[in-house]
């Protein structure tokens, strides 16, 4: 495991900026990076493939196309289906819409812990970890934990930029923000590891603040803790 002084955790809601900005602190540290929000889409793109991803879920047949299909980490820690990456896919809107149904079964948490684990165990020389449960459950040791925030109006304009720059088809803005409270909902509500703020974890509100200032304010805390060099 990478120590737990070289380990730091972002979690939060969608759209709080934590992917863009996990990404680049890994980069100014010299860390490895894992979104592990896309495994939990790639479980649910296995699922879909599967013709299991519909409500009500099977627990079992759901975990079953999730080994069959073979959802894995490389070694530069980009999720794969098969061997293969699948970003495009896990982006789509049909994958979107039932990725909080798919995360919320114990049996696909278990399996992607698992995965997430064990790549902190070969991760050096330090590891970002961004997700719903990096602070609460997978990393609760890791000595920098940070929760990013910002308000759902925010986070629904960010979503609409997102899919524009990607050429995506966007629903206005009331739609977006009715999307992104429902998926805040089930994110916090379910019964294992919801989303939510560990004790401890520093609380950044990213709505005024740019990914550079974030990232920035991060960085600094980690080298102030002798974490890295910034
Ligand atoms: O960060 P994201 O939007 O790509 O995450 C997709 C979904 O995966 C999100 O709705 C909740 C779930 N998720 C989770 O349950 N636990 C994580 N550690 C990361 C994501």
């Amino acid at each position: 495991m990478a120590s737990d002084e070289s380990i730091v955790t972002m979690d939060g809601p969608a759209g709080s900026g934590k992917t863009t900005v996990a990404r680049r602190v890994a980069e100014r540290l010299g860390y490895r990076f894992l979104d592990t929000g896309a495994m939990y889409r790639a479980a649910t793109l296995a699922a879909l493939d599967a013709g299991c991803a519909d409500e009500p879920l099977d627990e079992e047949a759901v975990c079953r196309a999730v080994d069959a299909a073979g959802v894995s980490l490389d070694d530069r820690g980009t999720v794969t289906v098969g061997g293969r990456e699948v970003e495009d896919r896990i982006r789509a809107d049909e994958v979107t819409s039932r990725v909080s149904a798919v995360s919320a079964l114990p049996g696909v948490r278990r399996r992607m812990t698992s995965l997430q684990l064990d790549f902190g165990r070969r991760a050096r020389p330090g590891l970002v970890a961004e997700g719903r449960d990096m602070a609460t459950v997978v990393f609760p040791r890791a000595e920098h934990r940070f929760y990013l925030d910002a308000s759902v109006e925010v986070r629904a304009e960010r979503r609409i930029g997102d899919l524009a720059r990607r050429g995506l088809p966007a629903p206005e803005r009331p739609a977006m923000v009715a999307e992104i409270d429902a998926r805040d909902e089930k994110d916090s509500s379910r019964e294992h590891a919801p989303l939510r703020a560990a004790t401890g974890v520093e609380i950044v509100d990213t709505s005024d603040l740019s990914v550079d200032q974030v990232v920035d304010r991060i960085v600094a805390r980690v080298a102030a803790a002798g974490g890295a060099a910034s």
